[in-house]
């Protein structure tokens, strides 16, 4: 049986968020992986991206899911970009049951128009990129899905008790 729920999804699909909470409600230690990557390079995902290149973040969080993958009752709350990596899915499906938090690029663009600086994959032309982006990688997401959960029209907390709802009779989808 796995213990451990890790969270894949878009940028802003709201995976750091409802982690917490998911996280506190089941009583597991919440991870977040892009915080991880941040202290193993001393560096902040932004300056990773900018001084190292997308490759380099790419062979951080290889090395950082291998960490986290193997451990019991957390809940893991992935990089948007986790998925195109297959090594990391079937690492985290190990003990992990795979949640993908979906959400339309409209919901996304929204979310994410905030902190532009934090989002160096997106540039300036914002609302392009997470179309072509999100097209391109939702395949990678559906493929590495247990379970898919809508998070357009639901708040944090319906969303993490969504998913204590799917897991509950279901530890070991596919
Ligand atoms: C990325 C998403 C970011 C972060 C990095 C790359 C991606 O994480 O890992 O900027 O490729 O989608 P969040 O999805 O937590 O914003």
């Amino acid at each position: 049986m796995r213990s451990s729920i890790a969270l894949i999804g878009f940028m802003g699909a709201g995976k750091t968020a409802v982690g917490k909470v998911l996280a506190r409600k089941l009583g597991k230690e919440f991870i977040e992986m892009d915080s991880l990557i941040e202290q193993k390079a001393g560096k902040t995902i932004p300056e990773i991206f900018n001084e190292a290149g997308e490759i380099r973040f790419r062979e951080l969080e290889i090395e950082v899911t291998k960490e986290v993958a193997g451990k019991k009752h957390v809940v893991i709350a992935c990089g948007g970009g986790v998925v195109l990596n297959k090594i990391n899915i079937d690492r985290l499906r190990q003990e992990a049951i795979i949640v993908y938090l979906k959400a339309p690029p409209q919901v996304i663009l929204k979310r994410v128009a905030k902190d532009e600086n934090e989002r160096p994959l997106l540039g300036e032309d914002q609302a392009r990129r997470i179309k072509e982006l999100l097209s391109f990688r939702k395949p990678f997401y559906e493929r590495a899905a247990d379970t898919t959960i809508d998070t357009s029209k639901l708040d944090i907390d319906s969303v993490a008790e969504q998913i204590i709802e799917e897991v509950k009779d279901n530890e070991s989808p596919n």
